[in-house]
């Protein structure tokens, strides 16, 4: 679907999730979000925020799930995730604590495989995530699903690309800064969310919008494993559509 501006599609996106809240509350059932970071997101977050505080959207039946966090990674720095994601949403709302699930990037290396499964169960107990959000990145990868993962992979460790890295760096000082390896939900595991969004603004994701939707499926370009799913759907501004 491609809207006139970032800021209608990102109503539109928040809205869905204010319903799929309000349902559930109604029927006393948690729902269960997998989130994303980054730029793309961000007025999404915003405007849950704003129906938060204007409207009384409660996040108390809300668990949460994010896809991935760089490695290693303290939770406190600026540039890790948890922070990202306390700043635009969890410290604005009322979600409870212990519903937030972000990948520990300060877990002992030999231990990284076992919380990954662990972290995967944990989706599974809850009944699967009732919606998964996703940006992309410029490789291609979704989450942090780099080119040649499988279609399907779970959360595991992985190693980063280096245009990935190049893209990160100015959060970071310096690509150098940026950590090369991050825990990510697998592919496998973004597939199975009952219904998947991937968002994309903005000229510059044009060219890799159109590899993803149009291009041959295949493991150089992970978001071409979404055509493989019925429950995708592509939200984008005019300039993100311009090259389809
Ligand atoms: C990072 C994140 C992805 C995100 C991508 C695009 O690599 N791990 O989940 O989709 O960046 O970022 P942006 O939304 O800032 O363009």
């Amino acid at each position: 679907t491609v809207y006139p501006s970032q800021s209608d599609a990102s109503i539109h996106v928040a809205n869905r999730i204010a319903s799929l809240i309000k349902e559930k509350q109604a029927n006393g059932e948690k729902a269960v979000l997998g989130l994303a970071t980054g730029a793309t997101p961000v007025k999404v977050y915003q405007e849950l925020v704003r129906q938060h505080k204007e409207e009384g959207l409660s996040f108390q039946n809300v668990v949460t799930f994010n896809l991935d966090e760089y490695f290693p990674m303290q939770p406190t720095a600026d540039q890790s995730y948890v922070t990202f994601m306390k700043k635009n949403l969890f410290d604005l709302i009322d979600i409870p604590a212990e519903n937030i699930n972000i990948p520990d990037g300060t877990i002992d290396i030999n231990q990284v495989q076992a919380y990954c499964e662990a972290y995967e169960q944990k989706i599974s107990a809850l009944g699967g995530l009732d919606i998964q959000l996703l940006g992309i990145g410029r490789t291609g990868h979704i989450g942090f699903n780099e080119p040649g993962s499988a279609p399907n992979s779970g959360t595991r460790l992985v190693t980063l690309d280096d245009l990935t890295r190049r893209d990160a760096s100015r959060g970071f000082g310096g690509k150098e800064y940026v950590p090369t390896k991050a825990i990510t939900m697998g592919v496998g595991t973004i597939f199975k969310a009952k219904e998947i969004v991937l968002m994309a603004w903005n000229e510059n994701k044009a060219e890799i919008v159109k590899k993803a939707v149009e291009g041959e499926m295949s493991p150089e370009i992970p978001a071409t494993y979404l055509q493989l799913s019925n429950n995708v759907e592509f939200i984008l501004d005019e300039g993100a559509a311009s090259l389809l």
